[in-house]
């Protein structure tokens, strides 16, 4: 399952999810939490079950954003989305992987009710939105059977913590959120997840996403949370390999494979050993290619 370009799209919104349905994101994230009302909370999970029996109207994999276990709502989503066409959720506000266990039991019973095959359903999880969560990102490893990806929030933290921001005025990061970004990253590589990067707020700003997204890919993010359906290309170009990357990787893959005794190869004066193989075999796995 691709995880490089998630499309949040509001639960209540039926025309919203037409035009999303159209784009090239690779999830639709079906959103039942923060961008749906209270008082529209009931109606959305209507809306929201009934896009899941459309799902072969996209070529998306449709996500749901439930909302999160201390609200007592979550069960009550997930009785209403768990049907053919539900590939994953997404829960947020997690504070432990333990939210992770708790939410997979419960999909082991509705998937059952629904006919769909056990673990058909996986898991992605906002890991830093709380304190406590913070503390805790260690126990997503080793993973839970359905989890797919780790992605991270400033909003909900800033608020928790009580921050008065959390950019500088050069629009960066501030500490805390740096930190939380970081850790993130980490706990999906120790996972073996993929991590996914946090949204750009200013939808409009299309060369600041750009440039943006590619600090993300450097630093090892593998794709990314969208907002609007034009910053999806974009996100998708950036987290997609280059042609000169693929060739860089496909060159050092056959140079291991051909010499298979040998942990350390020069390629045009530069030393390559196992962790750039590795990275090499990431790199063609990411843009779908063989070897
Ligand atoms: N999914 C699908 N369609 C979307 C969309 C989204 N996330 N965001 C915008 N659109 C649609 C609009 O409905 C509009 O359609 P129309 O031309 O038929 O009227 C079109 O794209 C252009 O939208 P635009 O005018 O540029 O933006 P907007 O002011 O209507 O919407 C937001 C701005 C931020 C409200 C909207 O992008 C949005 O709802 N984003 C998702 C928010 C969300 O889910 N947040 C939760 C996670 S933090
Ligand atoms: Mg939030």
């Amino acid at each position: 399952m691709k995880l490089r370009s998630l499309l949040f799209v509001p639960g209540d919104s039926e025309k919203k999810f037409t035009r999303a349905a159209g784009s090239n994101a690779d999830v639709l994230i079906l959103d039942l939490e923060d961008a749906v009302a209270p008082s529209m909370k009931e109606a959305a999970r209507g809306i929201v079950g009934g896009w899941i029996d459309r799902a072969d109207e996209t070529a998306a994999s449709l996500f749901v954003r439930v909302n999160p276990l201390a609200t007592g709502l979550t069960e009550g989503d997930l009785e209403a989305v768990v049907r053919p066409g539900l590939a994953g959720l997404l829960v947020p506000k997690a504070d432990s992987a333990a939210d992770v266990a708790v939410i997979a039991a419960l999909l082991d019973r509705l998937e059952a009710r629904a006919g769909m095959v056990a673990g058909t359903v996986k898991i992605m999880v906002v890991a830093t939105e709380t304190p406590a969560a913070m503390f805790a990102l260690g126990s997503y490893t080793p993973p839970h059977p359905r989890l797919v990806g780790l992605t991270w929030g400033a909003e909900d933290l800033s608020s928790a913590i009580g921050a008065t921001a959390n950019k500088e005025a050069d629009g960066n990061w501030t500490e805390p959120y740096r930190l939380a970004r970081s850790l993130c990253l980490f706990a999906a590589a120790s996972a073996g997840v993929t991590p996914v990067e946090t949204l750009y707020v200013d939808f409009r700003d299309t060369a600041g996403l750009e440039a943006d997204c590619r600090r993300s890919r450097r630093d090892g993010f593998m794709g990314r949370i969208a907002i609007h359906p034009d910053q999806v290309d974009t996100i998708n170009r950036c987290f997609t390999p280059s042609d000169a990357e693929v060739a860089e990787a496909r060159c050092i893959v056959a140079a291991f494979a051909a010499n298979p005794d040998l942990g350390t190869i020069g390629i045009d004066g530069k030393m390559y050993d196992i962790p750039h193989l590795k990275a090499a075999r990431k790199t063609l796995a990411a843009a779908g290619v063989e070897a």
